[in-house]
């Protein structure tokens, strides 16, 4: 970790300042510029890539063969590709407000030819079209800061619940609100990306809940899930279920080859998000290096 890093960790640790919510300019991704620009992100190359598969080896270990699994704004689909790929016996269904989103998902299935994700538009406050106790699973990342206020954040997790079966199980991946405005835009700045994707970053800082906001919101699904959050990534929250399935060899084969095949550059913070979490008690289910 570089010095003005921990600088920066140091003073949102001791600031007693807290930045309002600011909320996304652009709640649903509609326009076809930023849904591509994120959708770069996404890519084996991309920014997000290790943060991508990191999520989906802790989804895997919450997921069973026969699952049917809903990913709320599911967006390009990268995450989905991800998650997908380490469990072809479970079948997934990425929903997505944004026409221009779902259209970059559609081509990343395509090119991934992964064939058990079904995509479909939907607003994730109001899941119209899904019934009640009909998915084993939910997974949602790096989007419920794209919602309004935090009334939508209540309402969306009383429809998680309502078409979560009794025993399903839940991963929710988002950005943590960071006290200084200048934390934000360091972190914002900090992964040297083409001016729309930083943008839309700093945005999303912004417009990320606090961890005391997500929290209540995330209360109704039960005390069986918990939180995980780190000083040493205080932009990054994590609530899950506490099921942990044991990872089968034929899986763990498919993490290590989908582990190999990120950049080292990727491999590197991978293994940095994994060690901070780790150091606050969070592990992976697997070791995939
Ligand atoms: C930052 S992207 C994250 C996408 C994806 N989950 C990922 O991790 O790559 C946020 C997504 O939320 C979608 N979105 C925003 N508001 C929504 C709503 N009310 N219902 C469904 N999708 C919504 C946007 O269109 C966008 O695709």
């Amino acid at each position: 970790m570089s010095t003005s890093v921990l600088v920066h960790l140091l003073l949102e640790r001791i600031s007693w300042r807290k930045q309002p919510r600011v909320p996304e300019p652009d709640l649903v991704m509609e326009s076809v510029v930023q849904a591509s620009s994120f959708s770069q992100a996404g890519e084996d190359d991309g920014v997000l890539a290790f943060l991508y598969f990191y999520n989906a080896l802790q989804i895997t270990s919450l997921l069973q063969p026969g699952d049917r699994v809903l990913d709320l704004a599911c967006g390009p689909a990268h995450q989905l590709v991800q998650v997908a790929r380490l469990n072809p016996d479970v079948r997934f269904v990425g929903l997505d407000a944004s026409p221009a989103m779902l259209e970059c998902a559609q081509s990343t299935l395509a090119r991934a030819h992964v064939s058990n994700v079904e995509l479909m538009q939907g607003d994730m406050t109001r899941l119209m079209g899904l019934e009640d106790g009909s998915m084993d699973g939910v997974i949602c990342t790096m989007s419920l800061h794209h919602l309004p206020d935090h009334a939508a954040l209540c309402t969306t997790l009383r429809e998680v619940r309502r078409v979560l079966k009794p025993q399903g199980r839940f991963y929710l991946v988002d950005f943590g609100r960071l006290k200084l405005l200048r934390t934000q835009r360091f972190f914002a700045d900090d992964l040297r990306q083409p001016p729309q994707f930083t943008e839309d970053y700093f945005n999303s800082l912004r417009a990320a809940f606090s961890v005391e906001e997500l929290s209540a919101a995330v209360a109704p699904l039960g005390p069986d899930v918990q939180r995980h959050v780190t000083v040493l990534a205080p932009f990054l929250m994590v609530f899950r279920s506490a099921f942990q399935r044991p990872m089968d060899p034929q899986t763990l084969q498919r993490a290590k080859a989908a582990f190999a095949n990120l950049s080292a550059a990727h491999q590197g913070n991978f293994r940095s998000v994994a060690s901070w979490f780790r150091a606050s008690g969070y592990a992976l289910p697997c070791d995939p290096d």
